[in-house]
């Protein structure tokens, strides 16, 4: 007989497909939501079981999820972590079960790095760079002193640490550029309208001339709380945030945002195609960085029709 390389049909029948087993973190904002259909939606084309848990922004949710998916015996765990600690003690778990990791999105700190196979997602400190060179550029005219806002996401996750952290590193010690409000908001749009209108709560000579908000949601809530006040988004206030939704780019086209830096939820055929390399016994790098650039308010019309979500 020929060999295609193809399974009989009978054999074929009998190959069970994988499954995996996902703890994604929450449904926070815009971007989580396309993270999670992204990656049904792969699961769906690649003829992988997926069994997705949302825990709801709560740590404990995920262990109850992933200690499900260890009873169920699923093939593969992938963990989107809400925070960056408290994870060795279950990553043994799943190893004592011998079923492999893989990390998404946001990392986990953990000494032993040999208990997930690989992470795939964004570099969030660079993304925090380039949000600073945006504003010293937009600044770079102006010698007297800026006050910065910053609305953080979830406090212990790891794209709040890391972006605040490339944010203060690259603002250096540049004298006249400084942060002197900063607060969480959660990554969520009410969120960041509430605590947009307590940094407006202070004497107007301390208001703010940037904003750095860490994702767009929070950014959308901001926009909102400075209408409110008189204040007009984008000129009053300069406006840079993370991610890259439609609505940021409608916001930035409208004038309202001054520049995203970019953060990609696509990450489901990634994580599938992950998820096959490991069933296949083949190593991955320990590492999958996802590329993103920066949009600023003159490409904002062009790329609004580009944008998936
Ligand atoms: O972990 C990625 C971040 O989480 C996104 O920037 C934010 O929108 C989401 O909530």
């Amino acid at each position: 007989a020929v060999n295609t390389g193809l399974l009989p049909p009978a054999d074929r029948a009998m190959v069970k497909p994988i499954v995996l087993g996902f703890s994604q973190l929450g449904s926070e904002s815009t971007w989580r939501e396309a993270n999670t259909a992204s990656i049904r939606e792969a699961a769906g084309e690649a003829g992988i079981t997926l069994i997705l848990k949302n825990a709801e922004q709560d740590q404990q949710q995920q262990f109850d999820a992933i200690r499900g998916f260890i009873r169920s015996d699923v093939d593969v765990i992938a963990i989107a972590p809400v925070v960056q600690t408290g994870w060795e003690p279950i990553l043994l778990e799943i190893r004592q079960a011998g079923i492999p990791v893989i990390i998404v999105d946001r990392s986990v700190n953990v000494e032993n790095s040999s208990l997930y196979v690989t992470f795939i997602g964004s570099d969030f400190y660079e993304e925090g760079v380039k949000a600073a060179k945006y504003v010293i550029d937009k600044m770079r005219h102006h010698s007297e002193a800026i006050h910065i806002a910053e609305l953080q996401g979830t406090v212990g996750s790891t794209p709040s640490i890391d972006r605040g952290r490339g944010f203060r590193k690259m603002l250096g010690d540049k004298q006249n550029l400084r942060i002197t409000m900063t607060a969480p908001a959660d990554f969520t749009q009410s969120g960041g309208r509430e605590v947009m209108k307590t940094f407006l709560q202070q004497p107007k000579e301390k208001w703010p001339r940037v904003l750095f908000a860490h994702n767009d949601d929070m950014a959308i809530g901001a926009v909102e709380a400075m209408k409110e006040a008189g204040i007009v988004p984008g000129s009053d206030i300069i406006i840079v945030s993370v991610d890259g939704t439609r609505r940021a780019f409608e916001q930035m086209a409208a004038g309202s945002i001054n520049a995203v830096v970019e953060c990609n939820p696509m990450l489901g055929p990634l994580l599938m195609q992950a998820v096959k390399e490991i069933m296949a016994g083949r190593t991955l790098p320990k590492r999958m960085v996802t590329p993103e650039d920066i949009y600023t308010q003159e490409l904002a019309g062009r790329e609004i029709e580009n944008r998936k979500y």
